[in-house]
């Protein structure tokens, strides 16, 4: 059986390509996909419930890809088997082109093979099912792109942190980041230097001076970084995203990375728009830790290895001391300082294909303070050390047990109940399951979002203060917290709330 098509994207095409090697979006797209996940030679494993006819099988399968040409295409191979029903094997050889910027034409051509039971159906009930899949699939990844299109309309631009950073910058420098209101109660001392925090370590003048030149420049990083497009920020919702997006090198961070994050985070944490922020990697992958390719340039003598792990350390402690609620989303690899990212969230939910390490001992690099202090508070020190001496990779099931990650999502539902006959026929479409780590995390930042700013903000700066910030919780700091969100409208507004059954309306004032 062979047949081809094409089919138009509003997008460009090296995004185009990223969605096709994107394992989230193509289980949403893959009609009955159930699971879908990386093994270690690059091959994806693939569960697809399908229905032909009156034959309903689980495929359990193995999809490669052959021929990677990226961004211009690919050819995907892929082999099931459904036990009784028969197996199937495909070679789906896809194209894509850029008629016009903006725009992607992707052509495909499928080589298809039936055997056992299904074979019987006959070849034009066969032929109309593929091509009905074949539609879904295209229809769904319309939608993915479509809705990655309509975030990226809500994107920050250069431009937008632009207006952000003389501000963010000042602020930062007298201690009083935070325009909006649960920021600014937060942050003030926050982003002092460690020194200038009640019981932190006493600087040298000289690593005091390296700190600040490293915040002085987060701000022009930054701009890099988003004109770049090596970092992304799309807020929606009140929920911000932060992608990390070099899926060549796995989201390896660079300097510019590493150095423009707290602005960015500085950023957001004025935004009132912004309630909770999501951390991601574009891709297969979250983050493969720094890159090891600048390392020649940018990490070659011992001042610079200095400078540059302050520059790790103050991007960690920037996203740690966010006074808005962060996540990490992880799938794929997660490694060294991608793990310091993770950590710093306040939460790190995982696909089942996440792999984590710190393999720093394999490359001579002692793994710096903030981020120890952060692994200990999760594993506590035997794992710590196991971690850090071993170098090794942990898989997600594993990470999870021992704290590392809060939550591994599960190998998802069918999406439809009944299959393509139930949806011919005007079946409702059965609630769509968190498929995704993104998914997951979304539907907790929403909740999130939805309660008061001043007593998240409170409750993450006395956490943060008792389990890792360096020199302990600023107890009177923390009274001033718990003093300001009893003096707050959003403190009348959730007493109102409940006596009059509603739901809240929080301000973050
Ligand atoms: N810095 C720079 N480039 C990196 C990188 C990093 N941390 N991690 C991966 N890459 C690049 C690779 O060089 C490769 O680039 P290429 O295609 O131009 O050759 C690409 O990403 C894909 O990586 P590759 O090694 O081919 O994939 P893999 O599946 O065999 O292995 C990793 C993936 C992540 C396990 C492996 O790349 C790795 O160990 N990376 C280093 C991780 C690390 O030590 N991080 C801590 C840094 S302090």
């Amino acid at each position: 059986m062979e047949m081809s098509g094409d089919v138009e994207l509003e997008t460009p095409r090296a995004r185009a390509w990223a969605s096709l090697n994107d394992t989230g979006v193509l289980v949403r797209c893959i009609p009955g996909c159930e699971s879908m996940t990386v093994d270690a030679d690059g091959r994806y494993r693939a569960t697809v419930v399908s229905r032909v006819g009156p034959i309903k099988a689980r495929f359990e399968g193995r999809v490669s890809l052959e021929d990677v040409d990226a961004p211009n295409g690919y050819t995907l191979v892929a082999e099931g088997a459904g036990g009784a029903a028969g197996f199937a094997k495909a070679r789906i050889d896809v194209r894509l082109e850029e008629p016009a910027p903006g725009r992607t034409r992707l052509g495909w051509v499928m080589r298809a093979q039936i055997g056992g039971k299904l074979a019987q159906l006959g070849s034009r009930m066969i032929e109309s099912a593929a091509r009905k899949s074949a539609g879904e699939f295209f229809d769904s990844l319309r939608a993915c792109v479509a809705e990655a299109e309509a975030a990226r309309a809500g994107a920050w631009t250069a431009e937008r942190l632009g207006v952000a950073l003389p501000a963010v910058e000042a602020a930062t420098q007298a201690g009083t980041v935070g325009g909006s209101a649960p920021a600014a109660a937060h942050s003030r001392d926050i982003t002092a230097p460690p020194s200038a925090r009640p019981g932190a370590r006493a600087l040298s003048p000289a690593l005091a001076a390296l700190r600040a030149s490293v915040r002085a420049a987060s701000g022009e990083q930054a701009r890099r970084a988003l004109e770049a497009g090596i970092v992304r920020v799309a807020v929606r919702d009140g929920i911000a995203t932060v992608t990390l997006d070099r899926p060549d090198s796995r989201n390896a961070m660079t300097l510019d990375m590493w150095g423009g994050l707290p602005a960015i985070v500085a950023g957001l944490e004025r935004d009132p728009a912004v309630r909770v922020v999501l951390l991601a990697g574009a891709g297969r992958d979250f983050c493969s830790g720094a890159d090891i390719a600048e390392f020649g340039t940018v990490r070659a003598t011992a001042a610079q290895a200095s400078a540059y792990e302050i520059a790790v350390d103050a991007c960690c402690d920037a996203i740690a001391e966010c006074a808005k609620p962060t996540i990490a989303v992880l799938r794929g690899y997660c490694l060294g300082g991608g793990v310091h990212l993770a950590m710093s969230c306040d939460l790190r939910i995982a696909a089942p294909d996440a792999v984590l390490g710190i393999p720093a001992a394999r490359l001579s690099i002692v793994y710096g303070v903030g981020g120890t202090r952060k692994l200990l508070a999760l594993v506590g020190v035997s794992q710590a050390k196991r971690i850090l001496f071993g170098g090794e990779r942990l898989g997600a099931a594993e990470a999870r047990a021992i704290g590392l990650l809060d939550e591994v999502v599960e190998a998802p539902a069918p999406r439809v109940e009944g299959g393509w006959l139930r949806r011919l026929l005007g079946g409702a479409p059965a609630a769509a399951p968190a498929v995704d780590p993104l998914e997951r995390a979304t539907v907790l930042a929403r909740a999130w979002a939805a309660n008061a700013p001043l007593s998240i903000a409170g409750a993450k700066y006395i956490l943060n203060g008792l389990a890792i910030r360096d020199g302990g919780l600023d107890e009177d700091r923390a009274e001033a917290l718990i003093e300001r969100a009893a003096g707050s409208d959003d403190y009348r507004e959730g007493r109102e709330a409940f006596a009059q059954r509603r739901a809240p309306d929080f301000q973050g004032r």
